[in-house]
């Protein structure tokens, strides 16, 4: 798709509302991508430099698909991390994704699962029907945690790069 779409955004939930990326979150986004856990399942850490850049790729997406990742915060403006939709290439073939990082102080408090929630939700509300899919790295256990959660099944084996086979997990959105 070019030129600007119309900007998406999921509800807030109990206990996390979504807004776009700015460029005075990079210091708290540059904590988190810079974080080895954090970024077990990925060839490296991003440095300040590369989340500034990642900052503005997200900018990039929402004024052309409407969507990207969003930063999740408490409803008291506590940074929790990122979560959204995103276009992706499984098996060269592009697919809608829900990706998700959460700070490593905030992980396994269901944080993850609810904004993905939220992301079906507005998925169901605007993109529907259509194949929402996480392409996840076979040994990311939290990852594929999350998308058992969303409902998500084993679809497919990502072979598109030589190095890694990435796992396909995904679902059918019907509309709401
Ligand atoms: C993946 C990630 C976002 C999950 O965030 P989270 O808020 O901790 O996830 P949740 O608390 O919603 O947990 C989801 C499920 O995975 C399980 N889980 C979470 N972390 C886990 C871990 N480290 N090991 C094993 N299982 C784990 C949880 O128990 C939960 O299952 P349950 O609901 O049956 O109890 C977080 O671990 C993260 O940021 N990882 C690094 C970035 C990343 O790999 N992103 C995904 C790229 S594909």
């Amino acid at each position: 798709m070019t030129g600007a779409a119309r900007r998406l955004l999921p509800s807030p939930t109990a206990r996390l509302r979504f807004r776009e990326m700015r460029e005075d979150d990079l210091d708290q986004i540059a904590e988190m991508l810079g974080d080895p856990e954090v970024m077990a399942f990925y060839p490296a850490v991003k440095t300040h430099a590369e989340s500034a850049e990642w900052i503005a790729r997200m900018q990039e997406r929402y004024r052309e698909h409407g969507h990207g990742l969003w930063v999740i915060e408490t409803h008291d403006g506590e940074f929790i991390g990122d979560c959204g939709l995103t276009w992706q290439s499984a098996n060269d073939a592009p697919v809608l994704e829900v990706g998700y990082h959460v700070r490593r102080a905030s992980q396994r408090r269901g944080y993850a699962t609810e904004a993905a929630r939220a992301c079906v939700e507005l998925v169901a509300r605007e993109l529907a029907p259509t194949l929402l899919t996480a392409i996840i790295h076979p040994a990311n256990t939290a990852s594929r945690g999350v998308a058992e959660n969303l409902g998500m099944t084993h679809i497919d084996d990502d072979r598109a790069h030589p190095w890694i086979v990435r796992t396909v997990m995904g679902m059918q959105v019907a509309p709401a």
